[in-house]
């Protein structure tokens, strides 16, 4: 076998490595521009309740199943591989690996529009560091960015990216391809060393940031923002867009967690690791919250603008701000960092499933993959100008106002990941082997139990429900 399997030379060198890349799967786009978004668009504080419920009631457990089924799917990489292996360790059909089958696609899916928005983030890297080292060179003082600009040159700013097919593609062609190299090297030296380094930078940039905006920003306001709900904006859509958001951010249902799990070895302990997954990325996330909203709000804009919030509101903001250009190019660095890692594990799900099936080695699979993640992407750009028309799902309500790259994300988001959670965890909590499961996590006595409570029990249920009603709102009448 080709594969790459635990253990062998391609596992993780060790358990740090392991959590530092999985960390890195975990936090993202999802942690700094989706959750302060979709924060700021329902409310603030009522969502975040709800989110952060899900991700310990839900999320948590979850994170514990995926790397468990990893580990426990034998030699297989990828996670139809593994989901099918421990469900003939188990003795019941194999066909419980259709969600590990959806898991892949999802994966591939999220990457293509993944890699879009990255591509804008990398546009912000290049326009503040040049901003950045302008005014470094120039001795002026570290002032704004664009400094002395009129407003609306900065507003300016995403309106020509979005005016710009070929810019968005070569971005695009640009992230994909960084992404693509450090996968095709490998799980050792490419996808953990690409951790090692990434995730330290990205955390100093992030508490660095955070301080600044707490001395400079409104960050009174910020704290009541995120940390007072208001019920009265709890729709089901939100919940159900909480519970979507809780499964991206956490890197559940799209692989990368089976398939990172799978190269852990047996002696590594799992509960606590997950536990320092989920809590690491929850915590990044309400740190992302606390680092923009004070710069929001003392700005004076608008919380709830939706995605352009970090690519519209923040740069103007910057341009305002004591040392605003070091910042502003801080933040952006800071973005592509998160993301980065996050897109190593996107790809490397699907390339560990094509190397498994096809027997090819990783380079030619990682090359095809990428390949043809990025004309999906292609696909989303062109929704911003010449199939802006295009609505992949207008017979469904809910989807049929979204152009391609909305639909995608909201398709894999509120739907894929949740059904795959929602199928994993019954094969969880009902039809694996149970013995194998619990020496698998580790856990014992009362720990166990709850773990396995919450995961055959409350998970299903909530997320089915969750899902009917946040899918079909009229239901509720
Ligand atoms: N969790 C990542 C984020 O928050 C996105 C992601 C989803 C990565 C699924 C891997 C798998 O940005």
């Amino acid at each position: 076998m080709v594969a790459a399997t635990q253990g062998g030379e391609q596992g993780w060198s060790s358990r740090t490595a392991f959590v530092l890349a999985a960390i890195g799967a975990a936090v993202g786009l999802g942690n700094i521009w989706r959750f302060p978004t979709l924060a700021g668009e329902n409310g603030g504080g009522a969502f975040v309740f709800v989110y952060v419920v899900c991700v310990i009631l839900i999320g948590l457990p979850m994170v514990l199943v995926e790397i468990m089924l990893g580990r426990a799917g034998g030699g297989h990489a990828n996670a139809i591989g593994s989901v099918a292996d421990v469900a003939e360790q188990s003795k019941v059909s194999r066909k419980w690996s259709i969600f590990g089958g959806c898991e892949v696609l999802a994966a591939f899916l999220i990457l293509s529009f993944y890699s879009v928005v990255a591509g804008w983030v990398l546009n912000f890297v290049f326009i503040s560091g040049a901003d950045f080292f302008g005014s470094l060179f120039s001795g002026a003082p570290l002032a704004g960015a664009h400094v002395g600009e009129p407003q609306e040159a900065v507003t300016g700013l995403m309106g020509e990216l979005f005016a710009s097919p070929w810019r968005m593609l070569l971005l695009h062609a640009l992230f994909m391809a960084t992404t693509l190299g450090i996968v095709a090297v490998g799980v050792h030296d490419g996808i953990e060393k690409a951790a090692s380094w990434l995730m330290p930078s990205f955390f100093v940039l992030l508490v660095l940031i955070t301080i600044y905006g707490a001395f400079t920003g409104d960050f009174a306001r910020a704290l009541a923002f995120l940390f007072t709900p208001d019920f009265s904006r709890l729709s089901p859509t939100a919940i159900n867009e909480a519970l979507g958001q809780a499964f991206f951010s956490l890197s559940l249902g799209s692989a990368a967690l089976i398939t990172y799990g799978s190269y852990v070895g047996s002696d590594v302990k799992l509960a606590p690791t997950a536990g320092m997954i989920a809590a690491a990325d929850t915590g990044v996330a309400i740190l992302a919250g606390l680092m923009i909203f004070p710069i929001v709000f003392t700005a004076g804009l608008d919380p709830s603008a939706g995605p352009a919030l970090i690519f519209q509101s923040l740069p103007i903001a910057f341009q305002t701000m004591p040392a605003g250009a070091l910042i502003g190019f801080a933040f952006f660095l800071l973005i592509f960092f998160a993301a980065l890692t996050s897109s190593i594990s996107l790809l490397e799900g699907p390339v560990a499933w094509t190397i498994d099936t096809f027997g090819i080695a990783r380079r030619p699979a990682a090359v095809i993959v990428a390949l043809a993640s990025f004309v999906v992407g292609v696909a989303c750009i062109l929704g911003y100008g010449a199939w802006s028309d295009v609505r992949l799902l207008g017979f469904w309500a809910i989807f049929a106002e979204t152009d391609i790259l909305d639909t995608i994300d909201g398709f894999t988001g509120k739907v894929m990941l949740p059904l795959a959670g929602l199928g994993l965890s019954i094969f969880a909590g009902w039809r694996a082997d149970r013995r194998l499961i619990e020496a698998q996590t580790g856990l014992t006595g009362g720990a166990f139990l709850l773990w396995r409570g919450l995961v055959a029990w409350l998970a299903p249920f909530a997320v089915f429900l969750i899902l009917i009603f946040g899918l079909f709102p009229w239901l509720l009448g």
